[in-house]
């Protein structure tokens, strides 16, 4: 048995079910969650209860500094703490959503955001997911996942974990999901791009114990190589 731990970075565009399998994939192999996409949303949160636009992107990036980010990994998904706070059940709303890749496309935000992701990787054994963990944040990462699926089924997947609660529209996510993508893909700082060395992963036909699976098993390529 070989304990060497590596670093495991899955990027690809919203909805991919990324976050879901970062976790199993984590949970399988004794590994830490990591989701980049939590923190972006908590300091979006955190914006707009302190009525910061995000065209005022230095006062942004002076309230992010002053911000703790705290990820509690537990059994039922991880917890999202601001300043002690738990924030998990806000960060998921639309109003989150919606304003999120404003808010992500400030350069000194991302930059603070990038030196804590690399804090919380620096002793290898991360799986981390987000945009740009595998150009950006951990471009040494030993395997690089870039999960995609078609936008229908991407829409769906996030229809069903909503549920009615939120009262949304199968089409408006698919709206939602392709305006995402664009501001994703065309911001000029870190876009959502596939690193060289990343291995493509559509999972449209596949179910989650599948993607799981391969993950770990790239990951064990590595491990005993
Ligand atoms: O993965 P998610 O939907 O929770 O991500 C929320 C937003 O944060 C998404 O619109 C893009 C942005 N994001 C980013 O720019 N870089 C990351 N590493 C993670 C997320």
């Amino acid at each position: 048995e070989n304990n060497l731990k590596i670093n495991i970075a899955i990027d690809g565009p919203a909805g991919a079910g990324k976050s879901t399998i970062a976790r199993l994939v984590a949970k399988e192999l004794s590994y830490i969650y990591v989701d980049t996409g939590a923190m972006y949303r908590a300091v979006t949160w955190h914006m707009l209860k302190a009525g910061i636009k995000p065209e005022s992107a230095a006062e942004v990036l002076r309230h992010a500094q002053a911000m703790e980010i705290e990820l509690i990994p537990g059994a039922d998904g991880q917890k999202v703490l601001v300043d002690g706070r738990d924030v998990t059940p806000y960060i998921r709303s639309l109003e989150v959503s919606g304003m999120v890749s404003q808010y992500a496309q400030i350069e000194g935000l991302r930059k603070h955001l990038v030196a804590l992701q690399q804090q919380m990787a620096a002793r290898k054994g991360v799986v981390m997911d987000g945009r740009d963990i595998g150009t950006t944040v951990l471009p040494n990462a030993e395997l690089k996942i870039f999960m995609t699926a078609s936008v229908k089924e991407r829409a769906l997947r996030r229809f069903k974990e909503l549920g009615d609660a939120q009262g949304v529209t199968l089409e408006q996510l698919e709206k939602d999901i392709s305006e995402r993508d664009r501001l994703d893909a065309g911001r000029e700082i870190s876009p959502l791009r596939c690193a060289d060395d990343a291995i493509v992963l559509d999972t449209t036909h596949m179910d989650i114990p599948q993607v799981v699976d391969t993950i770990v098993s790239y990951c064990k390529t590595h491990t005993n190589s």
